[in-house]
């Protein structure tokens, strides 16, 4: 029987010839990744819901660091005090909330688990094919939770269509053709409607009234849009459609006082991925300067004040790593300026508000006991998120953290 990474392996191969990566595998094999999710999750062995103190931890609540004290979990939330709790010593390490990835393609509960073991507790998925897919890997409880887009508009013939094999009948061509995509979408289970729009070299790309008729759709079902665009053009046109989120950062040249001035009065927040021109510089597929150009524009965002949020791209095809990836990605905020406050905040706090999540991304009494215990102080150095002890998801002690210190 095909395993999860025999499908990978093989694909990998398949792909080596071309010049561009293909970034996920065929309907079939997805058909049969979510089959294998699914019979996972039906063996999965739930632990009993418990009451534990985690003593002596200075605890970073999702805004600022707190000194010594001790947090408390009943069941599945974090709650002020909790009678006879089972005690774990913190050893004057440091709780934070459950890290959130805002931007990852999860296919398989593996990947799941290597968000989990490396304390990211949610993750927004940003497409998957076929949303069989997405569905499998809801409900794994005590892993990683997911909210998912199901597909990403694109347009027909698209570099982006091509790339994810999307087929044309899935693509949208007109503005008429937006409700009923969007509709699509919520009917399978998305919370948001991922758009791509595709950069200038794309042979087609979606016009600007059918990106804003997208975006009105959304909107009209209350649901929030996140945008891929990677260069300065889609930028413009992802701003011009008040999409809620853009995904990514431009490669040509970096936003500039007019663009930002458009993020600030529109409220648009920024997931720039820094992780992921990293990838595609190693690779070939773009120039050495596109990193430098990015991390200009995360600087200059964030010095306007533009809210920025955690992501990586992770997918199972490319070289970017679920779970390890993120912490990697903190310490490419930092690199562009960013104090090591306002990274945790972008991982944590401003991860679950933009994305509507609003029990978690804080410590508090009432929140979803998502929380990490990490030895050392990331406010000093962002890299003590590498040096997880413990994640507790919903309340659950994740047993899957292996502990290098
Ligand atoms: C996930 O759980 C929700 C709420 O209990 C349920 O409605 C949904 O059908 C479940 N989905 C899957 C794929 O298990
Ligand atoms: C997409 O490309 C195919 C094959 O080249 C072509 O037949 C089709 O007309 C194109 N569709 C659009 C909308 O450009
Ligand atoms: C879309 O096209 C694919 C392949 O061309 C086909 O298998 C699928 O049934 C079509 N879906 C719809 C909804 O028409
Ligand atoms: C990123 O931006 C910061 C702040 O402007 C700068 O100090 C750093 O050298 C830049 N890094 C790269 C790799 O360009
Ligand atoms: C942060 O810690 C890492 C890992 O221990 C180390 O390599 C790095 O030099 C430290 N950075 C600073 C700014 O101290």
């Amino acid at each position: 029987m095909l395993t999860i990474k025999t499908i990978f392996i093989a694909l990998i191969a398949a792909n080596l010839g071309f010049c561009c990566p293909q970034s996920t595998y065929s309907i079939e094999d997805g058909l049969e990744i979510a089959r294998i999710n699914n019979a996972r999750r039906a063996t999965r062995n739930i632990p009993e819901p418990k009451k534990i103190a985690i003593t002596n931890v200075r605890v970073f609540d999702g805004e600022k660091l707190l000194p010594l004290g001790t947090v408390f979990i009943d069941g599945d939330k974090i709650v002020a005090h909790a009678e006879g709790a089972e005690v774990v010593d913190g050893n004057g390490g440091t709780l934070l909330p459950g890290l959130i990835d805002a931007h990852t393609h999860p296919a398989s509960v593996d990947d799941l688990e290597a968000l989990a073991t490396n304390g990211v507790t949610s993750t927004m998925v940003m497409m998957c094919r076929p949303p069989a897919v997405c569905e499998s890997l809801l409900n794994h409880t005590g892993l990683t939770d997911v909210r998912f887009c199901g597909l990403g508009a694109t347009s027909p013939n698209s570099s982006l269509a091509m790339q994810f094999s999307v087929s044309e009948n899935q693509t949208i061509s007109s503005p008429s053709q937006a409700p009923q995509f969007v509709a699509e979408q919520l009917a399978i289970g998305a919370t948001f409607i991922k758009i791509a729009e595709d950069v200038l070299t794309s042979p087609t790309r979606l016009d600007q009234p059918t990106l804003n008729a997208l975006v009105d759709a959304a909107h009209a079902k209350n649901v929030p849009v996140a945008c891929h665009a990677a260069d300065y053009a889609a930028f413009d046109a992802a701003l011009a459609s008040h999409a809620d989120q853009i995904q990514h950062a431009p490669q040509d040249f970096p936003l500039d006082s007019p663009l930002i001035a458009r993020f600030i009065a529109q409220k648009t927040v920024s997931v720039p991925t820094l992780l992921i021109f990293q990838e595609y510089i190693a690779r070939g597929a773009a120039p050495a300067s596109a990193y430098g150009v990015a991390n200009t524009s995360v600087t200059r965002l964030y010095h306007a004040g533009v809210p920025i949020l955690a992501g990586t791209d992770s997918t199972p095809v490319n070289a970017v790593p679920f779970g390890v990836g993120l912490h990697n990605e903190l310490e490419n905020l930092v690199g562009a300026g960013m104090s090591t406050v306002d990274v945790l905040r972008s991982a944590t706090v401003l991860a679950a508000q933009h994305n509507l999540l609003w029990d978690r991304g804080v410590i508090a009494p009432g929140m979803r006991a998502d929380v990490v215990l990490i030895s050392g102080d990331p406010i000093a150095n962002i890299s003590a998120t590498r040096n997880i002890q413990k994640v507790w998801i919903t309340g659950m002690e994740y047993k899957g953290v292996t502990t290098s210190s």
